[in-house]
């Protein structure tokens, strides 16, 4: 059994806790640690593990580390696992800055071996799975269109924190749908919905293309108040693909059609959080990594910036370092 330390027993980090312990085989959660010590104690009471009294804690006292606290923390705590040689897995974003993104894969790139799993889960998520399936069936990909909305913004609203935490759940899966790199993106505001702070945009339309020509749009709009909604259609030169949800049926009773509509991505991602936390544990016990790499965190930062910097300067071209050989 791998011993697991958790850091940030929030919302993910519960869930992850309670996952790993009730649903995921080949691991147990040994340590956690949160900023708030009685949230963390009633997370290691539920799941029987021991509450830290720091990540340092975490980190030397497990054989891997899951980083689930807030998206500013993730660096350091990510070169904290580092330095001690743990397997990671990140909850996304690597980081909010290009800069410390980098920092990270510095620290990984001399190691020499990838410790990190980044956890963009969509990659794991059935629906995802099947829709890049189906796309050579319908020919090559001409635009992609997708739509994230949640019922609130669960960390506070800003123009440049819907880019880099949320809107990059898309810059990630579209690039892995495609299997293309992006070279430029603009972003369009427009009048701000009532939640929006003086000074911030919500809904953002962000319009990308990749260096084939692929162009992928994708509507931001954190404070949708109705519940949590995510779409993505690839239209291609011989058809149209939707993606499916895979959950929730479409009920007609009592002169009314539709669907339940989840509040929050828990709800509609459930299987994906499963599968992904079973792959880590599967190639943690392997002596690998697994799903999207720091290469991919780095790539998603520089573009949710790029993103964010084309609010006020128009259209970026989005340029990329080299690409280190340890990411193939
Ligand atoms: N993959 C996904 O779909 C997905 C979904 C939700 C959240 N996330 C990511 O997971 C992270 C956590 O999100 P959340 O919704 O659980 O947030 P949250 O606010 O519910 O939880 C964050 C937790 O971190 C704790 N914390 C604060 N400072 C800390 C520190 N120094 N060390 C350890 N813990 C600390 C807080 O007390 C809190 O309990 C974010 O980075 C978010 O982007 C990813």
């Amino acid at each position: 059994m791998l011993r697991i330390g958790i850091i940030g027993t929030g919302n993910i980090g519960t869930s992850h806790a309670r996952s790993l312990a009730a649903e995921v085989s080949g691991a147990e959660v040994a340590w956690v640690y949160d900023a708030d010590g009685a949230r963390a104690s009633e997370v290691a009471d539920a799941v029987g593990a021991r509450a830290a009294s720091s990540p340092e804690e975490v980190v030397a006292s497990s054989e891997a580390v899951l980083i689930a606290s807030p998206d500013a923390l993730h660096a350091e705590q990510a070169l904290l696992c580092l330095d001690a040689g743990r397997p990671v897995l990140c909850e996304k974003p690597l980081a909010p800055t290009v800069d410390e993104a980098l920092a990270v894969m510095a620290a990984e790139v001399d190691l020499g071996q990838r410790l990190i799993s980044l956890g963009f889960m969509r990659r794991f998520d059935p629906g995802y799975l099947a829709l890049k399936a189906a796309i050579p069936s319908v020919g090559s990909p001409l635009i992609v269109h997708n739509v994230h909305r949640n019922a609130f913004a669960p960390y506070g609203l800003t123009s440049s924190g819907t880019l880099t935490n949320s809107a990059i759940h898309e810059i990630d899966i579209n690039r892995w749908l495609l299997d293309d790199d992006y070279a430029t993106v603009q972003v369009i505001t427009g009048r701000p919905a009532p939640d929006a702070p003086p000074g911030e945009f919500d809904p953002l339309l962000v319009v990308l293309t990749t260096t084939s020509g692929v162009i992928v749009e994708i509507e931001a709009f954190v404070t949708a108040h109705y519940g949590y909604e995510v779409t993505c259609q690839v239209v291609c030169t011989d058809g149209v693909l939707d993606l499916g949800d895979g959950h929730y049926v479409t009920r007609t009773a009592g002169g009314v059609r539709g669907q339940a509509i989840p509040e929050l991505w828990l709800g509609r991602f459930g299987d994906a959080y499963r599968s992904e936390l079973q792959a880590w544990i599967d190639a943690t016990l392997r002596g690998a990594a697994c799903g999207a790499s720091v290469w991919d965190g780095v790539v998603a930062t520089i573009t949710a910036n790029a993103a964010a910097r084309s609010i006020t300067d128009g259209p970026q071209r989005i340029d990329l370092p080299p690409r280190p050989a340890l990411y193939g």
